[in-house]
């Protein structure tokens, strides 16, 4: 069995709910000891079931984690009754800027994070408020940054697009300034707004959506903002400056076995896949909680190739052949020679990766190679 490198705790607390958010959390905190408690027990439990873990990054997201800094120095506890920290490259603290104070800093010190991820999202008033991003405003975003770039913290920043009523004027007048002023903001993730189960727009009659010619004039206008100050894009949502990405979504994304603890959180550990259902009640009580199924060989292809061709650099297909015992040029030869010819994809140096134009196909690669799979499969492989 591989070793577990990666922790992910869910905190499923909010103050409350934008309105585009499906994650999983709630905005009464009333629960929020009984969820440490359970989140301890959940935790000794894969630690008297695995002895493989070499814990290299941690990532506690949510819901908000920065909403009270008492919890998270509690959920730091729990994590260093079980894990001694000194090998951790990487912890990563989600962030509201409004979350984000003197007192809140020294207790990301205190528990040695070194890494934040501050959900911006927007620039605009207007947008903030049609999304319920209450009480954000850029001097909220810009205070919560100046605080935090004093300090030896790296600064990822998330924002959207397609979100109502942006004002491009204002979103790319606020990120420039922003990161000519905080040198410490090393890494952008950029999401494509999804409408997703569970969230407000998602039950919205008349949506105001941006137009698919806006967002991509959002994204051409995005990128040449962030080229001047040096960032790079590494994965279909994310950039950052030189050598810093981030390494627990590399995990993810390498399709290596990571534990994510707390409602709503997945598991793969091997070939076992745990997806926690996001229930807090079930939880707390412990009581079928967990969905727990085995992925077959081909489902841990597909998975592997959907995550790793996120990435710019894509695969490694020595690393696909040890993995699987296949031959990636065998098995996925008509797939291959077609996006390969539509210069979607390229080989160099043993890696396949998307070419600039292949990564905005990135869906229809995978059904080509999926398909190859497929038929693998029905040959009785
Ligand atoms: C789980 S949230 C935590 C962020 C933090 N609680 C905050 O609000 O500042 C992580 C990120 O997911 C992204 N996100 C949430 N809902 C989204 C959606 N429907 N479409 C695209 N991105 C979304 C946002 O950028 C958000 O910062
Ligand atoms: S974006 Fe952050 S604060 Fe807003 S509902 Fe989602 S998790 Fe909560």
């Amino acid at each position: 069995m591989s070793s577990i490198n990666h922790l992910y705790i869910h905190y499923p607390f909010c103050s409350s709910k934008c309105n585009y958010c499906g994650f999983y959390s709630i905005e009464n905190h009333e629960l929020s000891n009984k969820y440490l408690l359970a989140l301890e027990n959940e935790l000794k439990y894969y630690f008297n079931m695995y002895k493989n873990f070499e814990i290299e990054t941690i990532y506690i997201g949510g819901g908000n984690p920065s909403l009270n800094p008492e919890n998270l120095k509690e959920i730091n506890k729990i994590i260093n009754l079980f894990f001694t920290l000194n090998s951790i490259k990487e912890y990563t603290v989600e962030c509201n800027p409004l979350n984000v104070t003197k007192n809140f800093i020294e207790i990301l010190k205190e528990i040695s994070c070194n890494r934040v991820s501050l959900g911006i999202q927007s620039f605009t008033e207007k947008t903030l408020k049609y999304a319920n991003r209450l009480g954000q405003t850029n001097e909220t975003v810009f205070n919560a940054l100046s605080l935090l770039n004093k300090e030896k913290i790296s600064i990822s920043i998330d924002l959207i697009n397609g979100l109502p009523y942006a004002d491009f004027d204002k979103e790319f007048y606020y990120l420039e300034k922003l990161l000519g002023e905080f040198e410490n903001v090393n890494h952008i993730s950029l999401y494509d707004l999804s409408i997703d189960k569970g969230s407000k727009f998602y039950d919205y009659k008349n949506l105001k959506m941006l137009s698919e010619s806006k967002k991509d004039k959002y994204e051409k206008q995005f990128r040449k903002i962030i080229d001047k100050f040096g960032f790079k894009r590494y994965e279909v949502s994310n950039y950052c400056k030189k050598n810093k990405m981030s390494l627990h979504n590399l995990g993810y994304w390498k399709y290596n076995n990571y534990l994510g603890l707390g409602p709503s959180a997945h598991s793969t550990i091997d070939n076992l896949r745990m997806e926690n259902k996001p229930e807090l009640d079930k939880y707390i009580l412990g009581i079928d909680f967990t969905d727990k199924y085995v992925l077959n060989k081909k489902q841990q292809i597909e998975e592997y190739l959907l995550m790793g061709l996120r990435l710019t650099e894509g695969i490694n297909l020595n690393n696909f052949f040890n993995r699987f015992n296949l031959d990636f040029f065998t098995v996925f030869k008509m797939s291959l020679e077609k996006n390969i010819r539509l210069k979607n994809l390229v080989i160099k140096n043993n890696y396949l990766h998307t070419t600039n134009r292949g990564i905005n196909f990135l869906n229809s690669i995978l059904v080509d190679l999926f398909d190859d799979l497929d038929s693998l499969v029905e040959y009785g492989y």
